[in-house]
């Protein structure tokens, strides 16, 4: 089964020229490689987007933005909607992301509003679920994802619910070089299918990708994809590195 891989580049690629050799080094690195099928993502900070677009977009790598608001026009000073990001040739934005829970008081409510302008403007929202360390300890990881799922797909169709993807984020494992064991990941995989089904019924909870994301690396790529059988990954700092970003993808996609 073909594998998504993301890339979420964060805020990072401060200037031009290093946007340039970024996108130069991609290629470069991609050249040398044979990817069957799988899809790559690549969440570029917007101001980059319409370059990317220009630069790295083909059937196999496909673009998105991190963030999104849910209005489509007017007086939202700061602020990027749905549609523009469409029209500049985006195919998907990550929605929820932990940082923007954790650094702009985001909410899963506010989640379920991005994901419904996302949708409307045929973006694929990609949706971060997860628990923090401190909810891990408690023993209440599993309550704590059900509730950003519920909340997250509130009033959402099982139509365009099979189009979003989940991205489970453990919020301990990102950006800390701590992982789950593959049958913690397995467990929370089952339990997104459990919820999904009771939802949407069985045939759109086999439908919705489930990702894993928080510091993942080529050497633990079998351990956080393979073998609890996601759908795919979502890479943060190996993503800056289009080298090892690579390797993720090529180990997913011949399944070594
Ligand atoms: P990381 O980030 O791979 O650097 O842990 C993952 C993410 O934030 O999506």
């Amino acid at each position: 089964m073909s594998k998504i891989i993301v890339g979420n580049l964060k805020m990072n690629l401060l200037t031009l020229a290093e946007r340039e050799r970024y996108l130069e080094s991609f290629k470069k690195e991609l050249k040398g490689r044979k990817i069957d099928d799988s899809q790559i993502i690549i969440c570029s900070p917007s101001v980059h987007a319409e370059s990317f677009v220009k630069k790295l977009k083909t059937k196999k790598i496909a673009l998105g933005a991190q963030n999104l608001f849910w209005e489509e026009r007017g007086s939202y000073t700061g602020e990027i909607s749905a549609t523009m990001l469409k029209n500049l040739g985006l195919e998907y934005v990550i929605i929820g992301h932990s940082e923007r829970r954790k650094y702009f008081k985001e909410t899963s409510l506010d989640a379920n509003l991005k994901i419904k302008a996302a949708l409307k403007a045929n973006l694929a929202p990609i949706y971060c679920v997860g628990e923090t360390h401190h909810e891990r300890e408690e023993g209440v990881a599993a309550q704590v994802i059900t509730q950003q799922i519920l909340e997250g797909f509130a009033d959402i169709s099982s139509v365009k619910a099979s189009s979003v993807i989940v991205a489970y984020e453990p919020v301990w494992a990102v950006g800390s070089d701590q992982i789950p064991k593959s049958d913690e990941i397995l467990e929370v995989r089952i339990l997104l299918r459990k919820i999904f089904a009771e939802i949407y019924g069985l045939q759109t909870a086999d439908k919705i990708k489930v990702l894993y994301g928080g510091s993942v690396k080529a050497v633990s790529a079998n351990q956080v994809c393979l073998e609890p059988g996601m759908d795919g990954v979502l890479v943060g700092r190996e993503s800056l590195v289009p080298n090892e970003f690579l390797k993720i993808v090529e180990i997913l996609d011949k399944n070594i």
